[in-house]
């Protein structure tokens, strides 16, 4: 497949055996039969890695990995790699993505990867004073923590900012110095940490109080990935479904009760291409529901409003600290396929596209929300459990999954009779 005709829009993908998605999948992406073969034999890590990567280590354990489908971001095609245990959510990113791929697609940008580090500094008399002259030692502090990283330093990054404030809390007033790190295709936690515990001993000297806690932010305000995308009306089946998306954006964006179920959804998207790049994905759900609630009232990463044309825009915001280098995304073997599937060169692009796959992900939530509700969908998936559980395998499984549903009653006794009845003749005939 050459570049130029290289698409994701892959129409009935859902239908195909595993091996024939693998194939395809694979031929999207260029995977070499070892890559391949290390996708069918699980992709995990043996025992020995994991034994080096964490603690009292007993064994590993495995989750189904899924790509979705449609994906047109900034004028590119992606067949993205999610790994997650919720049926539907591939599904629904790969529908929301084929809608939304009519127009321009998604298109996205993304802030430099600065990262927040932490000092905390007790004990100080005139603590306004001690804050200016923190700020007055600026380059001489950005010089030290950059001598801790020469080469991230050398690829375009490290200390760049330096601010203080004072923070009131219920011990009294304290100092915390933030040191701004552009941690460049790394997420970057141990590049900050290692600077704001170099920098200790200074600040001690320069403010004559005692520091305490040095470690990174995980609200990442300065680590944002934008997304944004215009839905036409007649792809969403008219302008009242537009209504009522907006109307579903609006309970979101006003109520922390619906904004937090409005985000896990977008989360659903993020955090399973986070795991397929094995990305710290608790540092990005802790960065997206701190950024959710800035203002000081927790609201709704995404924004949905109708345009001038009746049509759908949406908008997502949010942070995505993430990486290409370092960690083990770039060890462990399914998150290496993960990036050279999507052909990522950098944590920008990466960040853009878990950003894009959020607000697919979150459409398909409150599209289906603010129609026919999710049930439906998820009693599909419940049918195809059953008539599996009750012994359906190939081809058989969607012709069970058919009649299970059109009968409206999903139960395992109606499964196992319908099963029976449509093996009859393929028992018969051999
Ligand atoms: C379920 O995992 C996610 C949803 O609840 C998201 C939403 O309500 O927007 C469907």
């Amino acid at each position: 497949m050459s570049k130029q005709e290289k698409t994701s829009r892959i129409s009935g993908y859902y239908k195909l055996p595993v091996e024939e998605r693998l194939k395809i999948a694979a031929e999207f992406a260029g995977l070499s039969p070892e890559e391949m073969e290390t996708i069918r034999k699980g992709g995990g890590i043996g025992v020995d890695v994991a034994d080096r990567m964490i603690e009292n280590v007993i064994g590993t354990m495995s989750y189904p990995l899924g790509v979705a489908v449609n994906f047109k971001i900034n004028g590119k095609d992606y067949i993205i790699p999610m790994v997650i245990e919720e049926p539907s959510v591939v599904a629904a990113a790969s529908n929301a993505a084929r809608t939304m791929r009519n127009g321009e697609g998604i298109k996205t940008s993304c802030t430099a990867s600065v990262m927040i580090g932490q000092i905390q500094v007790l004990k100080i008399d005139n603590p306004e004073q001690k804050r200016s002259a923190v700020i007055a030692a600026k380059d001489e502090l950005l010089e030290l923590a950059n001598q801790q990283d020469p080469v991230l330093v050398k690829l375009g990054g490290g200390a760049k900012d330096l601010e203080a404030r004072v923070v009131n809390s219920k011990i009294g007033p304290m100092l915390v110095v933030h040191l701004l790190v552009d941690c460049r295709d790394a997420m970057g936690a141990n590049a900050v940490n290692t600077m704001c515990e170099a920098l200790g001993p200074k600040i001690e000297k320069i403010t004559g109080g005692k520091v305490l806690l040095r470690i990174i932010s995980n609200l990442a305000d300065r680590r944002l990935v934008k997304a944004e995308a215009v839905v036409n009306k007649e792809d969403l089946e008219g302008e009242e479904v537009v209504d009522a998306i907006v109307a579903a954006s609006a309970f979101a964006e006003a109520d922390p009760y619906r904004a937090a179920t409005h985000n896990k959804g977008i989360l659903n998207g993020v955090i399973a291409v986070a795991l397929a790049t094995a990305q710290d994905h608790r540092a990005i759900e802790a960065g997206a529901h701190s950024y959710a609630s800035k203002t000081g009232k927790y609201t709704s990463l995404t924004r949905w409003e109708k345009t001038p044309d009746g049509d759908l825009v949406g908008r997502l915001e949010m942070p995505m600290p993430v990486g290409t280098v370092g960690g083990i995304t770039k060890v462990h073997p399914i998150s290496k396929i993960s990036l050279k599937m999507m052909g990522i060169n950098s944590a920008h692009e990466l960040a853009e596209i878990m950003g894009a796959v959020g607000l697919a992900q979150n459409l398909a939530a409150i599209r289906a929300l603010a129609t026919e509700g999710i049930q439906r969908g998820h009693m599909r998936l419940h049918a195809r459990n059953l008539v599996a559980m009750a012994g359906a395998e190939g081809a058989l499984i969607e012709k069970a999954v058919e009649e299970l549903v059109g009968t409206g009653e999903i139960r395992y006794d109606r499964a196992v009779a319908i099963v029976k009845r449509l093996k009859e003749p393929q028992d018969s005939a051999q």
